[in-house]
């Protein structure tokens, strides 16, 4: 931008050939480059007014102006209000009618597919479409008519809250929570009003840290009504509640303030701002409080099968922005967060093949409607046959060498003292 406020833009159109033997015969193939890109476009006219349809031309140039403009001015509002945008694919369609003199492209209609991480609602973002398209150059430069069609994708919780969700984190706590006890014996202090369980889920975790810490109230916060649902039925009463709440957002629920203890254990393989989480559940301790975190370090596992499904178990968290394994970038981030460091230590889980299989098998279904890995759906079948195979085996039989070996990254952290 010049000191004037004014933006300016360049191209260059060049075409060389002969017109002489009439309308018909000319070449239409052309040049065009924007000034200081290097990239040329090679341009021709609309195949109707005998063009080259492999080449671009100047009509489908101003559609995709208005689509690209319009997916910038939405990735910018969207980005200000903090929604994080996982993916945009706009069909966009122009339309030229000959009976509209002088000729022109009367309409153009935009139909983006928008995905969005959880926790965002529909008419939210149908506001802030609405927003971009308002703060659209594009559009606002054109005489024509441009209308926005959005439809939304809206990523939850990437191994789903069905009931078949619900049993693989019943057997997932059953095989973590002895893991998980000493380290709340060690680090929950001996007075502990309010426990807060962040990524509850049906309330296994809950009802362990209830437990180990003898909380006055024990409060297990999730996103997932249905998990929250089968969390009442099997543990609410007795000092323990569960509240729906994306735990990315601080503060807590009024009732959740100045926590004791704040647990969160397989919650931050799922969220993508490892530092913006621990900052802000610190900042929810009472200034006695622990957050204790248990996160995955490494899988280990010598199994050909079991990597492949660790594989798409990346692959699908990577496009939320997250990852399996945390627990390496969180034990650097405790280093330099506003907290003190009361253990950082690795725990090693070995679990033997028949029960990983049963647990990852577990997941597949969820898996299979995933924007990510619906093209997949033969890989996910032949896994799904794969850890059947491997769930009937006798775990006594098949030996050391097609274990699973979870190593934990096990966090205790305290307020920084002022
Ligand atoms: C792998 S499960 C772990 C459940 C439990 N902590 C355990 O270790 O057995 C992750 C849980 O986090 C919840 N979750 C994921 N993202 C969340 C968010 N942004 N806010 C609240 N809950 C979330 C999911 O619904 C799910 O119940």
């Amino acid at each position: 931008m010049s000191e004037d406020g004014v933006h300016r833009y360049w191209a260059r159109c060049h075409w060389e050939g002969s017109t002489g033997a009439g309308y018909d015969a000319y070449d239409r193939a052309h040049r065009g480059v924007v000034v200081p890109a290097r990239n040329p476009i090679d341009l021709s006219s609309d195949p109707a007014f005998l063009g080259d349809s492999q080449r671009c031309n100047p009509e489908q140039l101003l559609v995709l102006a208005a689509s690209s403009c319009q997916l910038l001015s939405f990735l910018a509002v969207a980005a200000r209000a903090r929604i994080d945008v996982r993916g945009y694919d706009d069909e966009a369609e122009g339309v030229m009618p000959e009976s509209v003199k002088p000729v022109r492209l009367t309409a153009i209609r935009l139909r983006p597919t928008i995905t969005v991480g959880s926790g965002h609602s529909p008419e939210r973002l149908a506001h802030l479409v609405e927003v971009a398209h308002r703060e659209c150059y594009i559009a606002n430069s054109l005489a024509c008519e441009v209308a926005v069609e959005p439809t939304f994708r809206v990523l939850g919780y990437a191994f789903g809250d069905n009931e078949v969700a619900r049993q693989r984190l019943t057997l997932l706590a059953e095989v973590f929570n002895p893991s998980s006890r000493p380290l709340l014996v060690e680090h929950a202090p001996p007075r502990v009003r309010l426990a807060v369980d962040l990524g509850c889920g049906p309330g296994a975790t809950t009802c362990l840290v209830a437990e180990v810490t003898a909380a006055e109230r024990t409060v297990g916060l999730d996103s997932s009504l249905s998990f929250l649902a089968a969390a009442r039925a099997a543990y609410a009463g007795g000092g323990k509640e569960f509240i729906e709440h994306d735990v990315t957002r601080t503060p807590f629920p009024a009732p959740v303030s100045a926590a004791d203890v704040i647990f969160a254990r397989f919650l931050l393989a799922h969220l993508p701002d490892l530092a913006g989480a621990l900052s802000a559940w610190l900042a929810q301790l009472s200034p006695l409080g622990v957050l204790v975190l248990e996160e995955t370090e490494t899988i280990e596992t010598a199994n050909p099968v079991f990597r492949r499904y660790l594989a798409l178990a990346e692959k699908l968290l990577a496009t939320r922005g997250a990852t399996l394994h945390p627990g390496a970038a969180l034990a650097k981030l405790a280093t330099s967060a506003p907290a003190r460091v009361l253990a950082s230590q690795i725990r090693q889980v070995d679990v033997p093949a028949d029960r990983a299989a049963e647990l990852f098998a577990l997941n597949l279904a969820a898996w299979r409607s995933d924007p990510a890995l619906e093209k997949a759906p033969q890989e996910l079948d032949r896994l799904a046959g794969d850890l059947d195979e491997l769930r009937m085996t006798d775990s006594g039989t098949t030996g050391l060498g097609q274990q699973v070996s979870w190593h934990l990254r096990q966090l205790a952290l305290a307020p920084a003292v002022e």
